[in-house]
């Protein structure tokens, strides 16, 4: 296998130099030409891979199977790009009701080889990044958003450093005015929506939550500069958050990469301007961005400018989709369920007064009901509904071996316990089970363990827990003549289709 593997990679490097030098001849002079001689060698060396590695994949060694089965597609290099693009969830649960937890595919010229499952994606979580690399996944689509020298763009073990300083920034003092600073946002923003009507929730909540977030993870300085021009930077620069930003490279010439790059470069000047004149004048905030001015290495030095500034983007754009989306998803389910949305409303008046005065983060972690909404949304609606690594090192699955032992007990088992997880079942008004491993939500929504996990799941719950609270008490949710958003899975987090939602000011 060692031989075949670096039969392919001097294959690809001869072939990345060939590229290169095409596309040196005709950038400038001819788009399709380029994407043609990309295409034509990629489907080459993917055509004599896919055959090398078949001949093996299809040959293990006689005892105990040494590679999960690879599902067979009989379109070159596409493979089943097209099917998974379609349907990942239907693909997916049809491949395991055959395969089992542990299978591979081909799409794009790429072998995936998917995990499915709490016991499967255990490894997942438990790896370490030399064996299973996050960067070498994600930093094509990071590093032209937030800039180099942070997250995925740094040895694993800098970034780690750089998590702890923004998660000291992310403390319950800083919740607590967090929660003011939202319900004043959410006020200030439905004041457009007017007494009742039917508008886009999911577009009115990713505003909202770009104008919370940047207030509470920016600080006063900069969102104070967020009006239509700077909020039209951000809309590009997250449309670098694409299939298309994955897959094809980096340096082609399309119109939403140069408008990510162009984005890029100007708000870094924005923030570069605030962060100069709080070092200037010394002024000093109780805010995320005075933690990362005063934040410093193991090694004792500080952040640069540049990494404050690219940590700044990170931090708002790491949150934006999944938060909006979660916010999107459990206004439907509140607006499909009128009792529930009754209840949740009581609860606001139980914990806080009938008077409803402004919130404070201390009733907000009592709001047990509107607390099981957003976990059972987050369960029913995963925002990121597949972490990726890159596989450097030959891995084990558990399970894998264990079905070679015992395949159809094992098999069975997984099944139940899969379809229990994603039942549609809706379980707002009963606290999770405590079934060991399987119940709580944090398993499968948040990464709980590991170098990879969620920095932004407290600040998140604050954040949907304030605006969703602030919502029920000034209005009162219906779906549209009973329409129920679809998934949209063409995006890359997949957001609600269709997303208009009745509403009408609340009178009692
Ligand atoms: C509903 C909201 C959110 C959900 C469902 C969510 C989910 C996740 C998941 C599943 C991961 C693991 C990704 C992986 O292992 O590949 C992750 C990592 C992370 N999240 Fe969140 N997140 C949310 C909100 C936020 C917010 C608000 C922030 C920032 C304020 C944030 C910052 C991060 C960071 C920095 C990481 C670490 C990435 C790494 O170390 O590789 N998240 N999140």
């Amino acid at each position: 296998l060692k031989i075949l593997t670096s039969m392919l990679l001097s294959l690809f490097e001869v072939g990345g130099s060939l590229i290169e030098n095409a596309v040196e001849k005709v950038v400038g002079i001819n788009l399709t030409s380029m994407v043609l001689v990309t295409t034509a060698f990629l489907l080459s060396v993917v055509y004599l891979s896919k055959k090398i590695m078949q001949s093996h994949i299809e040959n293990p060694s006689p005892g105990c199977k040494k590679y999960p089965p690879h599902i067979p597609s009989s379109i070159p290099f596409l493979g089943h790009a097209l099917s998974f693009g379609r349907s990942p969830i239907q693909f997916l649960e049809n491949a395991y009701e055959k395969y089992g937890p542990v299978f591979s595919f081909t799409m794009v010229g790429k072998t995936f080889t998917y995990l499915l499952g709490s016991d499967a994606a255990t490894l997942l979580f438990n790896s370490k990044n030399e064996d299973l690399n996050a960067e070498d996944v994600y930093s094509r689509l990071t590093t032209p958003v937030f800039g180099s020298g942070v997250a995925y763009d740094v040895p694993n073990p800098v970034f780690l450093e750089q998590k702890k300083m923004l998660k000291t920034g992310l403390n319950v003092a800083q919740f607590k005015q967090h929660v003011t600073l939202i319900e004043e946002e959410t006020q200030e923003y439905f004041k457009r929506w007017g007494d009742s009507g039917e508008r886009n929730l999911f577009e009115a909540l990713s505003e909202l939550i770009i104008l919370t977030a940047s207030r509470c993870l920016h600080g006063k300085e900069i969102r104070s500069l967020l009006d239509e021009k700077v909020a039209q930077l951000y809309a590009d620069l997250d449309g670098g958050f694409t299939h298309a930003a994955w897959l094809l490279p980096g340096w082609l010439p399309l119109p939403s990469f140069r408008r990510r790059d162009k984005a890029h470069r100007e708000i870094k000047q924005i923030f570069y301007r605030v962060i100069q004149r709080r070092r200037q004048f010394g002024e000093k905030e109780d805010d995320m961005l005075q933690t990362l001015l005063d934040a410093t290495y193991k090694d004792g030095h500080p952040l640069s400018d540049d990494e404050i500034a690219g940590m700044l983007i990170g931090l708002l754009l790491a949150g934006q989709h999944t938060s909006s989306t979660t916010s999107a998803w459990m206004g439907f389910f509140l607006a499909r369920d009128k009792s529930l949305q009754d209840q949740c409303y009581a609860e606001q008046k139980a914990v806080c007064g009938e008077e409803l005065p402004p919130l404070d983060y201390d009733q907000l972690k009592d709001m047990s009901l509107l607390d099981r909404c957003l976990k059972e949304t987050l369960r029913l609606r995963p925002p990121i509904m597949t972490m990726m690594r890159m596989a450097k090192s030959p891995q084990s699955v558990a399970s894998v071996t264990r079905a070679c032992q015992k395949k159809k007990q094992f098999l069975k088992k997984t099944k139940q316990n899969l379809r229990w997880l994603w039942r549609q079942k809706l379980d707002f008004l009963i606290p999770p089970p405590p079934i060991a491993g399987h119940c709580h939500f944090k398993k499968f929504v948040f990464s709980l363990l590991g170098r990879h996990r969620c920095i932004g799941e407290n600040f998140a719950y604050v954040q949907i827990k304030t605006i969703w609270s602030t919502l029920l008490r000034l209005y009162e949710f219906d779906l549209v003549d009973g329409y129920f958003p679809k998934v949209n899975y063409t995006t890359m987090i997949h957001t609600p289709n269709n997303p208009v939602i009745r509403y009408k000011r609340r009178l009692y």
